[in-house]
């Protein structure tokens, strides 16, 4: 859809204002890309039991294979480095490493990160460990998973399992991935695992996970030596609609019922006034008892971000309004309104309202519907204009100030897109499900330029 060429794409330019240590890298997951799903001791984690219900996801599909990285991770490891990548964010699953949630551990599983975390270091990439994306043993769901709040000490203890394990070689973590995706969309939308549909249980499930949160980052900080303890959060530009105040109204209710809801908190501020009212007056705090989580201590904030939402008023009730894309707007595959200036201002508002010590942009990237030519290779101008323009809007945050300090790519393969499947691909590397053969896209040969500055 975009073709005016009226911004840079010039790698060398693009890299300019950024230091020459800047930390580019790609991130995934392991439910996305690992596969193995019953291999070498795994157990089964909500994702496997949400995929596997007719109609949850698209296409019909699962984890189970994926990209097979369980096998590949050698060959990804140097794909990354042939591209010049200083850091991968992967995250641990934590059924491969404790099968029941919690007791017994899988060495088995333990020893894959401890080889995917070698093969990492020779390859002179340096990992930024995730200790949560979405995949909780299924065994501590049917316990109440994390409305339960003894997942505050269950998460704790597979902390600490891999911060002993890992935590000489990798000094990067991160507790959490998109906290309010994990509570939101999982416990009230019901659109991911496990797939509730109760806004009280989402509200425990968003205070367990601060809770978790803080409690996890203590228990590294007790094992390893000067670690960088972070979380993702997912903020998005909010915009109202229209200029009316109902639009107004619901934009700010959304942004601080939503976005504010964690970071207040883990900046030490206890659950936003705003965001307080609108989920109590549309019923979402019913039968709760909030009290003020402990403040998240970060090293980092990592952000994610990939678009700007545009927020519709129904009526004035809270929670009465339409989340989405603008209609003609520029759009990628997911529908989403691409805005690489909201980018800017969101670093900026971020910095300005939070003063966190650094910010790293912990994902930002974009699906389109590429086609591979007879010699399989994708030219993906619309994924390279979208990175290009996102990077540069990064590099004005820098300038204006922001202490950013990385920069990570969702995502380095093509992989399992939640709900959607394998219909969306998001890689800078084509993934063909078939053979598994990884071929670097145009995207990924320009990000390479850009990081080598040209
Ligand atoms: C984020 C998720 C990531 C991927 C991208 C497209 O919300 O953290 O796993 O799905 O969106």
């Amino acid at each position: 859809m975009n073709t005016s060429p009226d911004f840079d794409t010039d790698p060398t330019r693009l890299a300019q204002p950024f230091p020459a240590d800047f930390t580019w890298g790609f991130a995934a997951s392991a439910y996305q890309i690992e596969g193995a799903a019953t291999e070498d001791g795994r157990g089964p984690s909500i994702w496997d039991t949400f995929a596997r219900r007719p109609g949850t996801i698209a296409d019909g599909s699962t984890g189970d294979v994926a990209c097979d990285h369980y096998h590949r991770y050698r060959d990804d490891a140097r794909l990354m480095a042939d591209l010049g990548a200083r850091a991968y964010r992967f995250s641990v699953s934590w059924p491969r490493v404790i099968p029941g949630g919690v007791g017994a551990v899988n060495q088995r599983g333990l020893d894959f990160y401890q080889r995917l975390v070698d093969a990492l270091l020779d390859a002179g990439v340096q990992p930024l460990i995730n200790l949560f994306h979405w995949d909780l043993p299924q065994a501590l769901q049917d316990r109440g998973g994390f409305a339960n709040p003894e997942v505050v000490g269950w998460f704790t203890d597979y902390t600490s399992l891999v911060a002993s394990n890992l935590g000489d070689r990798v000094k990067d973590w991160m507790t959490f991935n998109e906290p309010a995706v994990f509570a939101f969309i999982g416990h009230a939308d019901g659109i991911h695992a496990p797939g509730l549909r109760d806004w009280p249980t989402a509200i425990r499930v968003a205070d367990n996970e601060l809770r978790a949160h803080a409690a996890a980052a203590q228990a590294i900080r007790g094992l390893i030596d000067g670690p960088k303890i972070g979380v993702a959060i997912d903020v998005n530009q909010v915009a109202p609609a229209t200029d009316s105040d109902r639009d107004r109204r619901a934009a700010a209710q959304w942004s601080s019922a939503r976005d504010a809801w964690f970071l207040d908190p883990l900046f030490g501020r206890g659950y936003p006034a705003l965001g307080l009212e609108a989920h109590r007056e549309a019923g979402h705090l019913d039968g709760v008892e909030l009290a003020t989580p402990p403040s998240g201590e970060l090293d980092y904030l990592g952000l994610n971000y990939y678009r700007r939402d545009s927020v519709r008023a129904r009526s004035d009730r809270a929670f009465d309004f339409e989340v989405g894309a603008m209609p003609g707007s520029e759009q990628t595959q997911m529908g989403w309104h691409v805005a690489p200036d909201g980018l800017r201002d969101v670093l900026i508002e971020l910095n300005a309202t939070y003063a966190p010590r650094e910010i790293a942009i912990t994902e930002n990237g974009a699906a389109y519907p590429d086609t591979a030519d007879a010699n399989g290779l994708v030219h993906d101008e619309d994924r390279l204009s979208y990175l290009a323009r996102h990077i540069g809007a990064a590099g004005e945050a820098l300038a204006a100030g922001v202490p950013l300090k990385g920069y990570y790519v969702w995502s380095l393969l093509d992989n399992y897109e939640w709900s959607l499947g394998y219909s969306r691909r998001f890689g800078v590397i084509r993934v063909d499900y078939d053979t598994q053969q990884r071929t670097p896209k145009d995207g990924a040969r320009w990000y390479q330029r850009l990081i080598a500055r040209g």
